[in-house]
């Protein structure tokens, strides 16, 4: 799906948080309905600040109809941004959608598809499934949350899936078992994955051990909190000489952005590598959140992707411009 601009009011209709810390909210369309792909996502303008910031949400297929629209939203406990300004909306507020763009559209070459979600990436596997049974396709679901109470649709992938859905919870020893899972898969099945980034290098690790076609891995991360505290920091960016300051509720791209600096980028979500940038120095170290970077490269200190990775505090000194932007190894 090519990733289309929007320019449409939503208005709230429901808001309630479903488990722990994970809060439904539900928009009516106003105007044409918008077209949305299974696990496809959704640009909002969030008030921050007296400023918009935009964010993306995946879609949940709750079978609503087109012109309705339901995202789930975690709370992050250090958002002072997308996530809480999500939590405020009640009904009857309007906000506007800049943009939809799916970086996983479903493929059904296959007969046989697996699913696995981590914590709040059940959102887009929602569609995911919903799509791919409504195609007759075989599809197993696995869904991970460290507890009962933290795991949102549950009784909608059940009642979609029934026995083909096996919970995973961590607070009862039923952690999954990704070696396993992928150990038994062959080699025409198509794996549809989102979740932490725990839990996505262990079956991309073990997709690559078991040299599966990595065609057949389809996967998406959502934010990850990094394994360093989210504070602000500065840097200093070398084409303009300018110094910029990073808040906490910010990411480093969006600090670029605003203060009128061009950085590529396009998921936001540290799975394209568009937005990197180099490092030239830090008196920190690099908090890496992406999925992009390859291990060298993170060893090597010398680049970020700046959608999500960040310094727990500090400065660093950064070039934006002539550096290449695909895998390095
Ligand atoms: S925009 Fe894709 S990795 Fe940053």
């Amino acid at each position: 799906m090519q990733a289309t601009q929007l320019n449409t009011t939503a208005t709230v209709v429901e808001t309630r948080e479903i488990a722990k810390g994970i809060r439904l909210l539900r928009f009516a369309i106003a105007g044409d309905p918008i077209s949305v792909e299974a696990g496809a996502h959704v640009t909002f303008a969030l008030p921050h600040d007296g400023q918009l910031i935009h964010r993306s949400y995946s879609v949940v297929d709750d079978g609503q109809g087109p012109d309705m629209l339901t995202v789930a939203v975690k709370l992050e406990p250090a958002s002072k941004g997308g996530s809480a300004a999500m939590w405020r909306l009640s009904v009857g507020d309007q906000i506007q959608l800049t943009g939809n763009d799916n970086s996983m559209p479903v493929s059904y070459g296959a007969q046989t598809y697996v699913v696995v979600a981590g914590g709040i990436g059940i959102t887009p596997m929602t569609g995911v499934a919903r799509t791919l049974r409504k195609t007759g396709k075989s599809v197993t679901m696995h869904y991970c949350a460290r507890a009962p109470e933290e795991a949102a649709f549950v009784d909608l992938m059940q009642d979609l899936l029934g026995d083909d859905l096996t919970l995973h919870y961590a607070s009862a020893g039923a952690t999954l078992d990704t070696k396993a899972l992928v150990a038994a898969l062959d080699r025409a099945t198509i794996l549809y994955m989102c979740g932490p980034m725990g839990l996505t290098e262990a079956i991309k690790s073990a997709w690559a051990e078991h040299g599966l076609p990595p065609q057949n891995l389809r996967y998406e991360t959502f934010g990850n909190s990094g394994t360093r505290p989210t504070r602000p920091f500065t840097v200093h960016v070398e084409e303009s000489d300018r110094t910029v300051e990073v808040g906490e509720g910010q990411t480093l791209l969006d600090a670029l952005l605003e203060s009128g600096h061009q950085v590529l980028s396009d998921c936001r979500k540290g799975e394209c590598g568009l937005c990197k940038v180099v490092v030239h120095a830090a008196d920190a170290e690099i908090d890496h959140r992406d999925v992009f970077l390859s291990d060298r490269e993170r060893a090597a200190a010398d680049c970020l992707c700046s959608c999500v990775s960040r310094l727990p505090g500090g400065h660093m000194s950064i070039r934006i411009d002539g550096i290449p932007h695909g895998r390095s190894d």
